[in-house]
């Protein structure tokens, strides 16, 4: 099993799927922009050759120089799990004649308009939208979808240059704050509950399963520095609350016809109780929620991906045995962070449950909250019950200060 795999080494977490990827037996081909002296150890042992590309961004340059470097050699899988390469991965697969996802099938999941033409072309709920090039047909689609709106960018991520619009004035001034966006999508506001629905598939049907609420949404969270965003995986799945996001989850699956890897959905669940679709990514989820979904089962998705991807199997246990979660935390003040406050009370209180805390130590640089979610750290804790682990996130995200200066 030869794999060809982009970016074995960027982001981090992608280094853990070079491993899984070797430890269920694939031979990894990777293909980055970083030098090969500067591959960290780790990574180097798990591959079998790897070619230094000047652009890992640049589609055609780098399709080029693979094509030229693969020459003679078999190559079963072309894979990716950032989400920028995933159209490389697919139009290098259809180069080769690689089984795996089409370009037509990848475009689903990166075009955020045609996305939801197809989920609601299968009769799934989508919010109203449409997508827009000009201020003018900005202003045309807000009359025809009403106030309040979402306009974000047709291929976003975290949140950048999303906004919720209320009315006429609001849009004006957003427009002019999106001049460098060239297509955007206006959208019908929902409002609601945010969650994710997450998978490991083989041929489109899921071979692992993970439900997580977003604490507050993203859109707020993302906005304003002073919140502590929460994501935590669900436990239990099987509660009825659950099961409208779940289906209309399976059911995306199908209308856009995914093939074997991770997916990572975000839904509404309205006060009505009906789930509303949001996006689609053919890829894991980001900051760490791969590591929380680990936490959650404990299993090892960066290698139970890797055996769904290359031998369509799952060893991952389905028993979800704790909820998982992740509280982001961001300092007050500029510079470097100068004081922790309410860490020691935190971890004498609640430290059992704690399985990861990363939040930076006095004398570190603060990181770029609107660049990274990770922020200045966070903790991860785990507990089978629902209440008593949201209880504990709320705990770390109110009574937790880092302070900078
Ligand atoms: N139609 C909508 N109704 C209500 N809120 C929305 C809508 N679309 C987007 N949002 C809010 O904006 C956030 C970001 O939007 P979306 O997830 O589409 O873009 P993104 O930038 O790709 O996000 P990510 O942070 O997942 O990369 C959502 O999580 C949600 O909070
Ligand atoms: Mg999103």
């Amino acid at each position: 099993m030869n794999v060809l795999f982009l970016s074995p080494h960027y982001p981090a977490e992608m280094q853990q799927y070079t491993r899984g990827l070797a430890e269920v037996g694939a031979r990894v081909f990777g293909v980055g922009d970083t030098p090969a002296a500067h591959l960290p150890p780790s990574v180097k042992y798990h591959l079998s050759d790897y070619l230094q590309v000047p652009r890992i961004l640049d589609e055609d340059d780098v399709i080029r120089r693979v094509h030229n470097w693969v020459r003679g050699r078999e190559i079963d899988r072309v894979l990716a799990n950032w989400e920028v390469l995933v159209m490389t991965a697919a139009r290098l697969r259809e180069r080769f004649g690689v089984p795996g996802m089409s370009v037509d099938t990848v475009r689903g999941f990166r075009d955020k308009q045609l996305m939801k033409e197809r989920v609601k072309a299968a009769g799934l709920r989508v919010p109203k939208s449409r997508r827009v090039r000009t201020a003018d047909e900005a202003r045309e689609a807000a009359e025809e979808i009403g106030y309040p709106l979402i306009l974000k960018p047709i291929a976003g991520a975290g949140s950048a240059d999303t906004y919720r619009v209320d009315d006429d004035q609001e849009l004006s001034q957003v427009l002019a704050a999106m001049g460098h966006v060239q297509e955007a999508s206006c959208e019908e506001f929902i409002e609601g509950e945010e969650f994710t629905f997450d998978t490991v598939c083989v041929d489109g049907e899921p071979v692992y399963m993970n439900v997580a609420q977003y604490l507050p949404p993203p859109l707020i969270a993302r906005s304003q520095e002073s919140v502590s965003p929460i994501i935590i995986t669900v436990r239990d799945l099987s509660q009825p609350k659950l099961a409208g996001g779940i289906e209309l989850g399976k059911n995306v699956l199908k209308a856009l016809n995914m093939g074997d890897g991770f997916t990572h959905m975000e839904w509404f669940l309205t006060s009505k109780g009906e789930a509303v679709f949001g996006e689609i990514g053919c890829r894991p989820g980001g900051a760490h929620l791969v590591d929380q979904m680990n936490y959650t089962n404990d299993v090892d998705l960066f290698r139970e991906w890797a055996r769904a991807s290359c031998w369509k199997d799952c060893r991952a246990s389905p028993k979800r045995k704790y909820n998982t979660a992740i509280i982001f935390k961001r300092a007050k003040g500029q510079g470097r962070i100068t004081a922790h406050e309410g860490v020691r009370e935190f971890m004498a209180r609640y430290g059992d449950h704690v399985v990861e805390n990363t939040l930076l130590p006095v004398g570190a640089h603060r990181r770029n909250w609107k660049q990274t979610l990770v922020s200045d750290g966070f903790i991860i804790l785990r507990h089978p019950d629902w209440e008593v682990t949201r209880q504990m996130a709320q705990a770390a995200a109110e009574g937790i200060t880092l302070y900078a200066q």
